[in-house]
């Protein structure tokens, strides 16, 4: 085999607090269908969207680690509030290259929004970071954010609350004032809300647009493995699951976050 296929046949290392990040995973899988992928879930220590970023960036540090032990070519931060707090300490810090779901998001929003006026939804971290508002402003400096945490959104997509009437009312409690403030464009800032789309849409109305990040996450990652020379073009892929706790609940909740069943799950220390 040559050296650059060698190479290529690396794995792709996502990583998560949970089972949240299979959102980013299944975007990548369906968009590089030949890629090989390693997904680790911290389950022992979700979630992180309460946690300080000190924290966070030490559990993304060990993780990256275990990633790169295992012949990751690229690492790819599926968790918005990882993303926010440890993506330029884990650049300059790990020796394979590392993207977040941010940017992605972000630019997309700023595309998107006609009349300069973005919500942004996430984590109590992700909000208080600014990291949308930064990388937005970064674009085009004259769009307004409007930015609002929802922790409760990631406990009632884990219970599979994705719909029905008390599902409604929270949503429209927690981005009611976004919509007062005539936002035409939406950024769902975390891994969990994708899956309260169409309820999300439900509530707020068709006219704003809703910007769910995990397909441009993926293109961001063909993008970089093109311009690196890194792509697998051929080969059936492996796919690896491994979780810091409770391998047998990611398999079942896990399954329905990546949309194919998940049968193989691996507990790891990374302590
Ligand atoms: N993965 C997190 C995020 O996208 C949500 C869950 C958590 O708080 O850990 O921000």
């Amino acid at each position: 085999m040559q050296e650059n296929q060698i190479k290529n046949n690396r794995a792709i290392g996502i990583f998560d607090s949970g089972f949240g990040g299979l959102t980013v995973m299944s975007a990548i899988s369906k968009l590089l269908p030949k890629e090989n992928l390693i997904y680790f879930g911290d389950t022992a220590h979700v979630p992180y969207g309460s946690k300080s970023k000190k924290i966070v960036t030490e559990f993304a540090t060990k993780i990256s680690k275990f990633l790169v032990k295992n012949n990751v070519k690229m690492i790819v931060i599926a968790c918005n509030t990882a993303s926010a707090f440890s993506l330029d300490y884990l650049k300059k810090n790990i020796k394979v290259p590392v993207i977040g779901v941010i940017k992605a998001g972000s630019v997309m929003a700023a595309q998107n929004t006609k009349n300069k006026r973005v919500g942004v939804i996430g984590t109590e971290g992700t909000v208080k970071s600014s990291a949308y508002e930064k990388e937005i402003k970064k674009y085009d400096n004259k769009i307004n954010c409007f930015s609002k945490a929802c922790p409760l959104f990631v406990p009632l997509v884990e219970e599979g609350w994705n719909n029905g009437k008390i599902t409604e009312d929270i949503i429209n409690v927690y981005l009611k004032n976004l919509v007062d403030k005539k936002i035409d464009t939406i950024i769902l800032g975390c891994t969990h809300y994708p899956l309260l789309k169409e309820t999300i849409k439900k509530v707020i109305g068709n006219k704003i647009n809703i910007i769910d990040s995990a397909n441009a996450v993926a293109l961001a990652v063909q993008t970089l493995l093109t311009e690196k020379k890194l792509l697998r073009t051929s080969g059936k892929a492996a796919y690896k699951f491994y979780v810091s706790d409770g391998p047998q609940k990611f398999k079942n909740i896990g399954s329905k976050f990546l949309g194919k069943k998940i049968l193989t799950v691996k507990k790891v220390e990374i302590d």
